[in-house]
């Protein structure tokens, strides 16, 4: 097998992203060629689109002869179709965030083990070239010990899906909360990644629009404390208004990493390290990008390649399912300290998925968001 036939569950944004980014290469591993949704009329539109083969019945998509299947649906739903794609044997590339409990994605990594097939979450930040320079610089010791950072994703949605009571996203029931949940996922896997793991979280929850009570936060302050002791901050929002971007700043006793999708050349490096590039002054390394939406083609193209070699050459993807359900813990650990008005351990909510499930992180948590749109003139 020189290529991997994979299927989409989902067609809507993020499957769309995804089959775009791998299509123009002759050479990818790559291969989208079937389609299924929920929606027949979404279905039949992106599989015309995309020339897919398009499957109105689940079942029959699974017993196709697809290797394996890009999940892209709504995130309550990631764990169960999970289940449903490791039954028929075929891998799970599914997208972030993992799953919108602990539970859940224990019952995907159990699902997948038993069906030995291959799984990765398709947290697409793990694959920008310029976050895996960033760990590169961070992992060579460039900036030394990381003291101090700040992380802001910055993921621009127009308002009217906020406003609409009938789109999943950012629900507590099927988004599993609103920015932090939905965006703040992406920081967490990435600061982790670099960093270690999180001890503590302090967060604060603002509503800049009035979206329906079903609805959780758009704006969001995570305070986060790594065991390692580095201080970072992590603001995200889906309504600040600019075209997408992310970014990343970090401290260390050797330097300094500034980071910003948005710029041309995305990185920039001071360090006092001998092996810098350029020791004492900032330089840009450079790293395959463009501004949004190219930046996203890119991420989506490189972790779809890198799924693909790991089904082709039987090998561990580098994003590990704990990796991604760790991200989902500090997701939950932010709400949990939203919800209690203070600071949260870590091991609190451990103990919480010991005994009453960290579903019950979300109950209520409505109550816990700032209202800040009163007087706020958005048109
Ligand atoms: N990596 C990124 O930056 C990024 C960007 C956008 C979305 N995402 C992720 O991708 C996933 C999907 O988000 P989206 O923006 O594409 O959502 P979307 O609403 O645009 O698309 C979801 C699709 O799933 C279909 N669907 C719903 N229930 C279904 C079911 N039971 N069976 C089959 N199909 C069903 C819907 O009809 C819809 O077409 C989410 O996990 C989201 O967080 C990731």
């Amino acid at each position: 097998m020189t290529f991997v036939r994979f299927g989409v569950i989902g067609c809507g944004n993020a499957g769309s992203f995804h089959v775009i980014s791998c299509k123009d290469s002759p050479e990818s591993p790559v291969r989208f060629v079937a389609a299924h949704d929920a929606n027949e009329k979404t279905l039949a539109r992106f599989s015309k689109v995309h020339k897919l083969n398009p499957y109105t019945d689940l079942d029959k998509f699974l017993g196709s002869d697809i290797d394996a299947v890009l999940l892209s649906v709504p995130h309550y739903l990631h764990a169960t179709l999970a289940e449903r794609v490791a039954a028929a044997g075929k891998h799970i590339l599914c997208e972030k965030p993992m799953a919108t409990t602990l539970e859940e994605c224990d019952r995907m990594v159990a699902a997948a083990k038993r069906a030995s097939v291959k799984f990765m979450i398709a947290e697409n930040h793990r694959f920008l070239p310029a976050h895996r320079l960033i760990k590169d610089v961070v992992q060579r010791g460039l900036i030394g010990d990381v003291f101090l950072g700040r992380a802001y994703e910055g993921a621009f949605v127009p308002s009217r899906v906020f406003l609409d009571p009938d789109n999943w996203q950012f629900t507590y029931d099927k988004g599993g909360g609103g920015v932090v949940a939905d965006q703040g996922c992406h920081k967490f896997a990435t600061l982790n990644w670099m960093l270690g793991e999180v001890d503590k979280a302090e967060c604060w929850l603002g509503k800049a629009l009035n979206s329906p009570a079903t609805k959780g936060e758009d704006c969001a302050i995570v305070l986060l404390r790594y065991k390692s002791g580095a201080l970072i901050t992590v603001d995200v929002s889906s309504v600040t208004v600019h075209p997408l971007t992310n970014r990343l700043e970090l401290h260390g006793t050797k330097g300094t990493i500034l980071e910003d999708h948005a710029w041309e050349s995305p990185v920039s490096i001071f360090s006092s390290h001998e092996q810098a590039e350029k020791k004492g002054e900032f330089y840009s390394p450079k790293v395959e990008h463009g501004v949004y939406p190219k930046y996203y083609l890119i991420s989506a193209r490189e972790e779809d390649t890198h799924f693909a070699d790991c089904i082709l050459n039987d090998r561990t993807p580098d994003f590990t399912p704990e990796q991604a359900k760790q991200a989902v813990a500090v997701t939950l650990l932010s709400y949990l300290s939203a919800k209690k008005g203070s600071a949260a351990a870590m091991s609190e909510l451990e103990a919480i998925a010991k005994t009453k499930g960290t579903k019950s992180v979300l109950a209520g948590l409505e109550n816990a968001v700032q209202r800040n749109y009163d007087g706020m003139r958005w048109s």
